[in-house]
């Protein structure tokens, strides 16, 4: 048994080298995933990351799906293309307020439902180098997140609403918004969409240098039971071009029975426990925004606050999964001022406690009252969501204890141990938490 496990890493190692995992090991899930185990590893240590949409949906502003759900004469959208300049951009100060917020990774939108391409597309004149910025700002933004020691990705989009040979049947906005009668594509319109789907990845992945990173979006109810954007086919590709990178979920709406995939993708919400597919622990990562849209929407000054956002992140790593966190930069190329503060509240945060994010996960043991838990080998980090009533009790931790630290003070938190314990169990342990606040964290180094 031994041997054979052996034997195996070592052939699927050769094959990542050689670019030609999928071909080999096709149908074969425990090569597939130890392969995949490694490849995650970068991914499930950052924990945290920025999502970036970004394209000519910015200057109307109304979120990115302002071209389905607005009434748009035929070609008004499209011509935002000819104006579109965001002079502001500067993906270097992005990657700064990203990294010093604690973000390890970053994915923007090489392309959403729009078609609207922010790269230099080989295969379509609806490109931002043929706006008057006349830039590839996916080339920049990779340039300038790898050169702050970020990993990098893309969100490129399946979909493809201004595409004849997309059938658009399944957006009720788009139709109700009157932009496009719900029709069955031609043979060769359809033939001709997916083969630009799979031109335009096939680009990214050859021309960009190495992605960390893809994220697929997305496979829609209507078409769950069909394999409309040739999963396989693209998937080979990816992997042939890129070896060492993750591909997300969403080229398949169900995921019981297909392919596994690399990292699964729910979204805006925290999952109650570790993501399971086909009964196997998966490695995750939940999408948020920081108002109520994606894109930039100039009316939405509806910002979470960052408490909210911290609690986010920790529930999510305390659930063995990652937080991408989204910002919708401007028509002109500024991070609104709104997701500014909150990434700003987050470095001051993750300078004092980022030691609880990243390479963390999952605790063994239960949290107490209004806490969360992450936890690193035999460090355990209890996360404060609100401030407690008094002192906190700690389940399972009595004689457990070696060191206890409150990390924005550097104080040690008194356990109490003369008084108070008539009604806990003889494995809780009562903590002196009176002065603590929301967002503090108290670090336990277990005996
Ligand atoms: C949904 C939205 C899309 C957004 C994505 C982010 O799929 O339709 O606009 O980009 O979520 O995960």
């Amino acid at each position: 048994m031994k041997v054979r496990l052996g034997t195996i890493i070592a052939v699927v190692a050769m094959c990542i080298t050689c670019g030609v995992e999928t071909a080999v090991f096709a149908g074969n899930d425990l090569a597939r995933n130890i392969v995949r185990g490694e490849k995650c590893a970068w991914f499930k240590d950052a924990r945290f990351g920025m999502f970036i949409h970004w394209g000519i949906y910015s200057i109307p502003g109304n979120g990115e799906w302002s071209y389905a759900v607005d009434k748009y004469a035929p070609g008004e959208y499209e011509a935002n293309a000819n104006i579109f300049n965001p002079t502001n951009y500067n993906p270097r100060e992005w990657a700064k307020l990203a990294k010093a917020a604690g973000m390890k990774y970053a994915v923007l939108t090489s392309r959403h439902h729009d078609g609207f391409c922010m790269f230099d597309s080989r295969f379509t004149d609806y490109k931002i180098t043929n706006s008057p910025y006349g830039r590839d700002a996916v080339r920049e933004f990779l340039e300038a997140f790898r050169a702050e020691g970020l990993k990098v990705g893309l969100y490129h989009s399946l979909p493809d609403w201004t595409h004849p040979g997309y059938a658009d049947t399944e957006s009720p906005e788009c139709i109700a918004g009157g932009r496009k009668e719900p029709h069955v594509p031609t043979p060769e319109q359809y033939a001709s969409f997916t083969n630009l789907v799979y031109n335009h990845i096939n680009q990214l992945t050859t021309e960009y240098g190495k992605l960390d990173l893809l994220f697929l979006d997305y496979t829609s109810r209507t078409k769950a039971d069909i394999d409309y954007f040739g999963r396989d086919a693209i998937l080979e590709m990816v992997y042939r071009n890129q070896p060492g990178i993750i591909v997300n979920d969403r080229l398949a709406y169900f995921k019981d029975n297909c392919r596994d995939f690399d990292y699964y993708t729910p979204e805006i919400c925290v999952p109650n426990q570790p993501q399971q597919v086909k009964g196997r622990e998966v490695a995750w990562e939940t999408c948020a925004t920081m108002n109520d849209n994606w894109g930039y929407c100039r009316a939405d000054e509806n910002w979470k606050t960052s408490e909210a956002v911290i609690a986010g992140l920790v529930g999510c790593v305390s659930k063995n999964g990652n937080l991408l966190l989204n910002v919708g930069p401007t028509e002109k190329g500024s991070i609104p001022a709104g997701a500014v503060n909150i990434l700003k509240a987050l470095a001051d945060w993750y300078a004092v406690n980022g030691e609880s994010v990243t390479g963390c996960g999952k605790s063994e043991f239960t949290p107490p009252h209004g806490c969360v838990y992450t936890q690193r080998g035999q460090t355990l980090y209890c996360h404060f969501l609100q401030s407690p009533l008094g002192d906190t009790i700690l389940p399972q931790l009595k004689g457990k204890i070696e060191k206890t630290v409150l990390l924005r003070t550097g104080e040690p938190v008194e356990l109490i141990d003369h008084w108070g314990f008539e009604l806990l169990k003889p494995d809780e342990q009562r903590i002196r938490t009176r002065a603590i606040r929301p967002g503090d964290v108290v670090k336990i180094e277990l005996k």
